[in-house]
């Protein structure tokens, strides 16, 4: 037995909610989650580190509404835990009508983007471990670059303090009732699952999980090549 079955958070009832219903408007319209890299689409890729955490027992997968009224065969026979529904218009949207869809006795919700087909299953645990303890959990990594604060022209207007600064990646776990209130109580768009939950519950500790610059979202052409460098590189994706 793995020592991670006997930690205090080795049971727990974890949901899982994939947008998926990007129209990939930076990739020229193309549906990226159905790209195939490494002989695989990138929607199995970001799946597989979820479907080999035992503790996972609903994942629900948001996409476009032409593909959620005939979803491809590879998807609906891949595991029995998965469910498909349509997405909306933004992801926010598409990330509501996931969780909408997940059942109700849940103990942690983890949201994970389609575009991210590299995350590793080790982040999963490490996410979902701390939100079973009450925290919200945000996979990401410190940034390297210096950043700055611009203008809509972009004539810089600061330079932040680096140390202070990560990119905010996915999976987010929170526990459930926390981010289904979220959810419900606020309206209009984050760019990401935390934003709405940190404005939503300002006293719910949110910690960032260091998950490496490895785990990169497929946003331009020029991502595919490296994602598939990088899984070519990845150790098994699983207990
Ligand atoms: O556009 P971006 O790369 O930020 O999208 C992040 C994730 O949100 C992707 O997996 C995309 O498919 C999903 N998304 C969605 N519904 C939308 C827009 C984006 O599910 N309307």
């Amino acid at each position: 037995m793995s020592p991670r079955r006997t930690a205090p958070n080795s049971r727990g009832r974890v949901g899982v909610a994939i947008p998926a219903a990007g129209s990939g408007v930076r990739m020229g319209g193309v549906r990226k989650v159905f790209l195939e890299l490494a002989g695989r689409p990138v929607l199995e890729h970001a799946l597989e580190a979820f479907l080999a955490e035992e503790r996972v027992v609903s994942v629900v997968i948001a996409l476009a509404p032409d593909d959620a009224a005939s979803p491809p065969d590879w998807l609906t026979s891949l595991d029995p835990r998965i469910v498909v529904v349509a997405g909306g218009d933004t992801r926010s949207q598409s990330v509501r009508a996931a969780i909408a869809a997940l059942p109700d006795d849940l103990d942690v919700i983890a949201v994970h983007d389609a575009a991210r087909p590299l995350v590793e299953w080790a982040l999963v645990v490490r996410c979902v471990d701390l939100a079973l303890g009450g925290v919200g959990a945000v996979a990401g990594c410190p940034a390297v670059d210096t950043m700055k604060v611009v203008d809509v022209d972009g004539a810089v207007l600061d330079t932040p303090d680096r140390a202070t600064l990560w990119h905010a990646h996915t999976p987010q776990v929170f526990p459930a009732a926390a981010l289904r209130a979220a959810y419900e109580a606020v309206t209009g768009e984050g760019t990401d699952d935390a934003a709405l939950v940190e404005r939503c519950d300002p006293n719910l500790k949110v910690m960032m999980v260091d998950g490496g610059p490895g785990n990169l979202k497929v946003t331009r052409l020029v991502d595919l090549p490296l994602a598939e460098a990088l899984l070519a590189r990845r150790p098994r994706n699983g207990p």
